[in-house]
């Protein structure tokens, strides 16, 4: 059974906001990302997952037990780094640290230091005075100190430095080989195809698709930009056989092809015959696959 199982979770809170009918599930091992326009479900799902909302149909199960029932038991095994980091405010980072490590009776300082350098914090501020960086180190932290099997976090590099950004998704990728089960929401795109194994796309409180990261980057299917010396020659080219025009730009003399990997020795020869001013593959990256899902544009278009 699968660590973390959603089925036809809903949560309607009126005039179409909410989550709908959602269902997915994590395996032992796996990062799976939520990515989504803002308002579109992210945070309602992990909360329920956390156990502090309760749903109004569906389930939500970690560990094999409802997560709203028995949250006080599942959240022991989680490390959860919320969207938006609340700390109390007369306390110093190490009184903080020390207080969770009494909550979650763990004691181990050794993984408290690994944390501290890694994440190279300090935590002698009290909280009050800390920078929005350093209040964020200090969930990280506290979050993690007990080495929980399953991470939580809702959009966890916000409010770090890109040199922190890049230690977080280290980290990541860290305690993913070390079995971790990981759910993130972000609006990053290099940080979900850096840690990701499966991403679920968020539009108004459904999963309109999920996609294998690696299914993405390694398409087999490439589109290619080319731009002829001559609009006679781009017109001769196009009625090659086997050569399957996605766009033309008479104006600019340019096509856009697409074409197999197997394909590709077979327009090579038909270029050959004619002059080319130049010849690029059009990267096709997770954010141009994303970016569909941003905008204003129907799911079905968007689903193409
Ligand atoms: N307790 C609540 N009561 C009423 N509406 C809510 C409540 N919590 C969330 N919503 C609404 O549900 C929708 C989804 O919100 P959610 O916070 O899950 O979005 P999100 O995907 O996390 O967005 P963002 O990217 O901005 O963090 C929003 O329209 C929000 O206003
Ligand atoms: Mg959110």
């Amino acid at each position: 059974m699968a660590l973390i199982e959603v089925d036809h979770l809903t949560k309607n809170y009126g005039h179409g906001r909410g989550i709908f009918s959602v269902s997915f599930q994590i395996e032992q091992g796996e990062v799976f990302g939520f990515v989504g326009p803002n308002g579109a479900g992210k945070t309602t799902k992990i909360r329920h997952l956390m156990g502090f909302s309760n749903p109004q149909s569906g389930k939500a199960i970690i560990n094999g037990m409802p997560c709203f029932q028995r949250a006080s038991t599942i959240l022991q095994d989680i490390g959860y780094l919320p969207g938006e980091v609340a700390l109390p405010d007369g306390l110093t980072g190490w009184q903080f640290i020390r207080m969770i490590q009494g909550l979650r009776n763990y004691h181990d300082d050794k993984r408290l230091q690994y944390l501290l350098d890694k994440f190279r914090f300090d935590p002698a501020d009290k909280t009050k005075n800390m920078s929005l960086g350093n209040k964020r180190k200090l969930a990280i932290v506290t979050a993690f100190l007990a080495d929980p099997k399953i991470l939580i976090l809702d959009e966890p590099t916000s409010g770090l430095d890109p040199v922190m950004q890049e230690t977080f998704i280290d980290f990541l990728r860290d305690e993913k080989s070390r079995g971790k089960i990981i759910l993130l929401s972000s609006h990053i795109f290099s940080e979900v195809d850096a840690t990701c194994d499966r991403i679920a796309i968020i539009r108004e409180g459904k999963i309109v698709s999920t996609v294998a990261t690696k299914d993405i980057r390694h398409n087999s299917r490439k589109t290619y930009q080319i731009v002829f010396n001559t609009v006679e020659a781009l017109s001769f080219f196009s009625k090659e056989n086997g050569i399957n025009i996605n766009s033309e730009d008479k104006k600019l003399k340019t096509l856009e092809v697409s074409i197999e990997d197997n394909n590709i020795n077979l327009m090579i020869n038909a270029l050959a015959k004619y002059k080319v001013v130049s010849f690029k593959e059009k990267k096709f990256t997770l954010e141009n696959y994303f970016m569909h899902f941003y905008e204003k544009k129907t799911i079905e278009e968007a689903s193409k």
